[in-house]
Parts: structure tokens; C-alpha cells; sequence
């Protein structure tokens, strides 16, 4: 088994001596090679570096790493929609009014600038680990729980989104980057004076779009998708938002955050990936007291008391898969190819923008205020945990 965690500039040549050397020849038994991210730069050099690995490798000894699959919790998705028949039939658009896939850091860039300058929100968070996490939440079941099954279904998700057209990436997608701030108590300096970052740097820090599975289970459901770093929390996890009742028979009881006026809270479901694993199901409940009226309470599945440990370290898993010879938790040739598809069109209207356009947040805020008016304007909010 050998593992790529060399920088990405020398996988082909990696693999290239590999092949000449004879040393990845299955003759004498499986020899499996695992490819870290970044997988490429766009689908052009993602498409390169498939044709360079395949020159040498077939698909099976190939496994492409995105850690995030190897994380308890995300694969708890899988075991939650289709362990259960409950949860399924209200998993589509008649029942669902949107998802949004969160993941939150508070550190800043912490001496990767050199890499995070090149790369950015897009290409280091929502290029893999959340169409990733997109993909599981809107796949169709598959037949059987094998590693082509399950990927066949998740790359035709990823080939249900609707492309997003360059000319419209304003309307579609937000960018940001942190200045000067404090976020959990800790003073950041701003993004472009970390070192090794350009002084006149562009690079996203924050990014959110919203996007649409042009299929029919989730046809007029957006999905929005938000990442960034020096925001005030850790936090990693999909909420999906159900539709508000048909009729409002209650008055909200006085709760905090809520005026009298406000609508009724809809049914949230919330898959904490992480920290604070864990499940829970936001619903109505009638408050102690003569009147009818509502508040919103939370039932609820918290990992750790459940299962009384901590969930595993990502990586042991997925190496442990590597050498039994599972692929189900790595990304396949085309997965890869149509994540990068999708992501590119914004990187190059960003790229083409220069700073127009670019928003700037304090470290420590939840990102720039162009991306709460963003969401505001299609009439939702961000779910700030
Ligand atoms: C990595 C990114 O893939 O994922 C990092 O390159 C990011 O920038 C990290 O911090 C987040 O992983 P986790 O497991 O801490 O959520």
C-alpha cells in the first residue's frame, strides 16, 4: 500500500516511478495506492492527473482520499436514511423546503498559507469534503451497500446539479476573506498578512453558494452549501429544513430569539458531524400553561451517550478499508471529475473578477453580510449553531 502525502506536484511522478520500477504490478498480490487531496487544481488538471494515474494503475488499485468519509458520523447518514423506513418518504421535495451543509472553522489558515493561497474555500473545502457530504444527503438508495452501487448513486447526484453558468455566479455564490479579528478568544491577524500569503491575495477564505438537483426527488430545493475559516465556532453539519405546516393553528408561545409576530419555527432535522455528534429533530411542543401555544424543543440522539465513546479517527478507518480492499469510502475516477466540473465555473469568474466582488468579514464573525443578504433575498436564513 503505498500513500501518496507527498504535495500533489509530484503524484504523477510518484506514480510514474512506481509503474517503472514494477513495484505496483499485481502479480505477487493487490498493490493499492491512496491519493491524497488536493486531486487537481480544476477538471482540466484533475482529468491529467486520472489519465497519468491510469497510465499505471488500474481504477481498483486507486484510492482517492477524502477524509471526511471516514468520519462516524458521516457515514451515519447512510445507516440513518436507509436503516429506517421513517425518515425516507419525508426526504424530498414535497416535505423538505431546503438543506444547508455547514462547515465552520475558527482557526485561521495556522502556517498553511503557502498551500491556502493557491487554493482556497472552493478547491479545500466544497470541491470534495461537502459535494461529499451533498451527495450522500441527496442520493437515491442504492441496490446494495457496495462500493460501485453506492458510488454510482452518488455520482449521479453530482451529475444532477445544475451546472452553474459563469455569467451568473454573483447571483449564485458569495466570497470572502477574513480581516483583522478574534475569534474564540484568539486575536487572527488578517488573512493577507498570514505568512507565505500574496499581499494582494484574492484568495476566498469564505465561500457559500446555493445549488439545485435538477432531479425528481429534489427538483426546487436548494442547496446551500457554506464554508469558511476564522469564523466563531468548529462546527460541521447539514440541516435540512422541512416546510412549515399548512395552516397555523398555534401562536407561538414568548421564547428567546423569537417576537411576537415571527412565524412558527419549521421542523429542522440537524446532523451534527461535528463536534457534539449527534442527531436531533427540532419540533413544535405546547409549553406548560392554559394556552395553546408553541415553542420549539429538540429530541434528539447525542453520539457519545449512546455509544460511550468518542467516534473513531478518520484515517484509521479508511486505511483499514484500503487494505481490505473496499472502496466504497474513496472517491471514484468520475466522482472526482464532475465534483470539479461543477466547482470550476466559480473559480473562474473569481479568478476573472480580481477583487471585484470580494466580500471581507472580521476573523470571528459569521462571515461577510453580502451572504446573509444572499440567503435573505430567496426568503431563508443561515442556521447559525
Ligand atoms: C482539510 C483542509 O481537508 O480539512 C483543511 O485542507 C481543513 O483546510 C480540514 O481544516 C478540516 O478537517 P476536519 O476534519 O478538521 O473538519
Amino acid at each position: 500500500l503505498y500513500y501518496l502525502a507527498t504535495t500533489p506536484d509530484y503524484y504523477p511522478k510518484v506514480v510514474d516511478h512506481l509503474g517503472a520500477t514494477r513495484l505496483v504490478s499485481e502479480d505477487e498480490g493487490w498493490r493499492r495506492v491512496v491519493v491524497e487531496k488536493p486531486f487537481g487544481h480544476d477538471l482540466t488538471s484533475a482529468i491529467e492527473l486520472n489519465k497519468r494515474l491510469h497510465a499505471v494503475l488500474d481504477e481498483t488499485q486507486v484510492y482517492r482520499i477524502d477524509h471526511y468519509l471516514g468520519k462516524e458520523t458521516v457515514q451515519n447518514i447512510l445507516t440513518f436514511r436507509f436503516g429506517n423506513s421513517i425518515f425516507e418518504p419525508l426526504w424530498n421535495r414535497r416535505y423538505v423546503d431546503h438543506v444547508q451543509v455547514l462547515v465552520a472553522e475558527d482557526l485561521g489558515v495556522e502556517g498553511r498559507g503557502g498551500y491556502y493561497d493557491t487554493a482556497g474555500a472552493v478547491r479545500d473545502m466544497m470541491q470534495n469534503h461537502m459535494l461529499q457530504l451533498l451527495s450522500l444527503i441527496a442520493m437515491e438508495p442504492p441496490a446494495t451497500f457496495d462500493a460501485e452501487a453506492v458510488r454510482d448513486e452518488k455520482v449521479k447526484v453530482l451529475r444532477a446539479i445544475r451546472p452553474i453558468d459563469v455569467a451568473r455566479v454573483a447571483e449564485l455564490a458569495v466570497r470572502g476573506q477574513y480581516v483583522r479579528g478574534t475569534a474564540r478568544g484568539k486575536r487572527l491577524p488578517a488573512y493577507a498578512d498570514e505568512p507565505r500569503v500574496a499581499e494582494d491575495t484574492t484568495t476566498e477564505t469564505y465561500a457559500a453558494t446555493r445549488l439545485e438537483v435538477d432531479n425528481w426527488r429534489w427538483a426546487g430545493v436548494p442547496f446551500y452549501l457554506r464554508t469558511g475559516k476564522a469564523l466563531p465556532k468548529q462546527v460541521t453539519e447539514v440541516t435540512i429544513q422541512y416546510r412549515r405546516p399548512p395552516l397555523r393553528l398555534f401562536e407561538h408561545a414568548p421564547h428567546p430569539g423569537h417576537k411576537p409576530g415571527d412565524e412558527i419555527e419549521p421542523n429542522r432535522l440537524t446532523l451534527r458531524i461535528q463536534p457534539d455528534e449527534g442527531i436531533s429533530l427540532r419540533v413544535g411542543l405546547k409549553p406548560p400553561g392554559p394556552r395553546i401555544s408553541l415553542v420549539p424543543a429538540r429530541l434528539g440522539f447525542a453520539y457519545r451517550d449512546t455509544f460511550g465513546v468518542d467516534p473513531a479517527e478518520a484515517y484509521e478507518r479508511l486505511l483499514l478499508d484500503c487494505m481490505l480492499g473496499d472502496s466504497t469510502l474513496f472517491i471514484r475516477r468520475d466522482e472526482v471529475e464532475t465534483a470539479w466540473g461543477l466547482v470550476t465555473p466559480l473559480l473562474q469568474a473569481w479568478e476573472s473578477a480580481g477583487r471585484d466582488g470580494l466580500a471581507y468579514y472580521p476573523a470571528g464573525s459569521w462571515g461577510p453580510t453580502e451572504a446573509d443578504r444572499f440567503i435573505q433575498s430567496a426568503g431563508r436564513a443561515w442556521v447559525n449553531p
